[in-house]
């Protein structure tokens, strides 16, 4: 998998993508992620990216023309093969689904817009997708292009480690994943779970499906309705609802 990523900041990415897991990734070559300064690509004197809104208003506007050069210039042949993604809190909300679905993709292009926003003839014209990290509004689309990076690169066969563990995934199953422990088995008087240090891998399992099932139904239960689950477990949450409503009744 291969992304390049057009910024007017790249410096501000490089130490997240060189680190840990990514930065792995990349020196094993299972992904290649490339900075591209959209400002190497404007042509004139000042190497200007931006300008006044037409029409009046504060902010500036990112210029067309260099965007377009960055991208054009850098996938050539590529252009209209490859997905143009740009980050944007217009765009469609990006989930773990979508992250598969991207992982699908060898190539990527990722715009990042800075200031009030882009001209309109971008997401119009170059663009091929739009995709927003979450319903609020940050400074650019650098740490949006990072999350869907950093996301898309867990799903590659390699990148983790553990061949299973993103499947295992809080929202990968459709359920948020169970709690985690390590050592000491003992921490300021708080205890493992019994179950986790007994070494029945078949308790372990179970316990870990029904908290993962019991944190689902507390945190976020709207996901349920489309997790894959058994009528028995249907039945554990059924009654654990039922438990927790006659609680706050009482
Ligand atoms: N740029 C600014 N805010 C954003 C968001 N929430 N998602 C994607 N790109 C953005």
């Amino acid at each position: 998998m291969h992304i390049d990523v057009f910024t007017l900041i790249p410096d501000t990415m490089q130490a997240y993508l060189d680190a840990s897991i990514l930065g792995k990734a990349q020196l094993a070559g299972l992904i290649g992620v490339e900075l591209h300064n959209i400002r190497d690509y404007a042509s004139d004197k000042h190497r200007t990216t931006d300008d006044e809104p037409y029409g009046g208003g504060g902010g500036m506007v990112m210029k067309p023309e260099p965007v377009f050069a960055a991208v054009e210039s850098v996938l050539g042949e590529a252009m209209g093969s490859v997905p143009v993604i740009m980050l944007t809190p217009q765009g469609r909300v990006f989930t773990q689904q979508v992250s598969r679905e991207l992982a699908e993709h060898p190539r990527l292009a990722l715009i990042c817009g800075r200031y009030e926003g882009i001209d309109e003839r971008v997401r119009e014209y170059l663009a091929t997708d739009e995709i927003s990290i979450g319903d609020y509004v940050l400074t650019g689309g650098e740490l949006p292009a990072l999350v869907l990076i950093d996301a898309v690169a867990r799903q590659i066969p390699g990148v983790l480690g553990d061949q299973c563990a993103s499947e295992r995934d809080s929202h990968a199953t459709g359920l948020l994943e169970h709690p985690h422990y390590t050592r000491p088995p003992e921490f300021r008087g708080w205890q493992v779970p019994e179950v986790l240090l007994s070494g029945a891998h078949a308790r372990i399992a179970a316990w870990r499906r029904e908290q993962s099932l019991l944190r689902t139904l507390h945190r976020r239960p709207e996901l349920l309705r489309l997790a894959e689950i058994t009528d028995e477990e249907r039945k554990l949450l059924d009654d654990a609802s039922r438990d927790s409503e006659g609680s706050s009744s009482a």
